[in-house]
């Protein structure tokens, strides 16, 4: 059996990932997959908790997400793309884990209370859109994962599911209720060792309206497929608030995190940014164009990946087919383990795939 590392991550599909999602995490996971064993979730159920309504759409939705893994420098040998609905073990161990947490605990979870005032949901919202943060804790645990890359709005979600894994060890494991998360005996004796967030080289991407995190909801997106063109244009719209090209800027602006993330020379990153706050003479359109330029380049090698799969569900399909049935092999694993540990065992359960 492998002794690397267990990486879980993934994505709700909601249209097609943009460069917040790249820099946030994926780009991260592209490095780990060398190095790790590594699962990523195309969270197609819980695209269902505000748009079950549009089930179709969820559909084409979610192959567009496994394109864009792919355009990212996903490879589908190294890492297992798997579709949440065919990995019956999650469901299973949501429905127990359901009844580890306190209601009001799921509730207080700032990322679900942002989503209900974001989403405008008031208190419309169904039984399943709550339901889907102990949903998440489950896609974690299925695959005993021990670290989870992902932004920074998702780390509530990995705090609860810490809390998850600990309270079961302690519950059905016979560890003592003083034993810290980081023991070796946490995961010597307990089925679920505790996951750590591991948040990518911007947690946080600023969209091109300059206030918002990106994000395709808000309009402020720049999407993997978007032409040279596009690009330019979408980050000419990049509000800075600054007037002149000799007033002094500030190094926090977003124009800044842009030039920070994306112009890869760190000379001239270092080099735009000084003129910038000094107001030497540099204007931001100019800036602009540079990070523009450089955001195009890094685009270019992922969409001629992605039209190699264009119009061709058929290959997205066999790829996650095959992610699937690799994912089903450790999360049945952990499903025997966790009702051998808490009583639900009672004989073997042999599913075929
Ligand atoms: N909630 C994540 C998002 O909005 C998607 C997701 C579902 C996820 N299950 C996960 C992320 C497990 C990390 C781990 O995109």
């Amino acid at each position: 059996m492998s002794t690397r590392e267990v990486i879980l991550t993934g994505d709700t599909p909601t249209g097609q990932l943009h460069l917040g999602h790249y820099v946030g995490s994926v780009q991260r996971r592209v490095e780990l997959q060398d190095t790790h064993d590594c699962y990523l979730l195309l969270a197609n159920m819980h695209a269902y908790t505000t748009r079950s309504d549009h089930p179709d759409e969820i559909h084409s939705d979610t192959l567009e997400i496994a394109r864009d893994y792919l355009a990212m420098g996903i490879d589908p040998s190294k890492s297992a793309i798997l579709l949440q609905s065919e990995t019956p073990a999650i469901a299973e161990l949501t429905f127990l884990f359901a009844m580890l947490l306190p209601f009001n605990r799921v509730m207080r979870n700032p990322t679900l209370k942002e989503e209900i005032k974001v989403k405008g949901l008031g208190d419309n919202y169904s039984f399943g859109f709550p339901l889907y943060a102990v949903g998440q804790t489950a896609d974690i645990l299925a695959f005993r994962a021990h670290a989870v890359p992902v932004g920074e709005d998702q780390i509530p979600h990995i705090e609860l599911t810490r809390e998850v894994a600990r309270r079961f060890n302690k519950l059905y494991c016979g560890i003592d209720d003083n034993v810290e998360d980081d023991d070796p005996a946490m995961e010597e004796l307990g089925v679920f060792p505790i996951p750590r967030a591991d948040v990518g080289k911007v947690g946080k991407l600023i969209g091109t309206d300059g206030v918002n995190k990106m994000s395709k909801s808000l309009n402020n997106a720049i999407l993997i497929t978007d032409t040279p063109k596009q690009v330019k244009k979408k980050l000419g719209q990049l509000y800075t608030g600054r007037q002149s090209m000799t007033d002094p800027g500030d190094p926090d602006s977003s124009l800044m995190q842009y030039v920070d993330t994306f112009i890869t020379d760190s000379d001239r990153a270092s080099e735009l940014k000084d003129k910038y706050v000094r107001g030497d003479n540099i204007g931001d359109g100019h800036i602009k164009v540079e990070v523009a330029q450089a955001i195009s380049e890094l685009l270019a090698p992922m969409q001629e990946r992605r039209s190699q799969y264009d119009g061709d569900d058929s290959t997205i399909i066999d790829i996650i087919r095959d992610g699937t049935a690799r994912a089903n092999i450790r999360t049945e694993e952990t499903l025997a383990m966790a009702k051998e540990a808490s009583g639900l065992g009672f004989f073997e359960r042999k599913l075929s795939f």
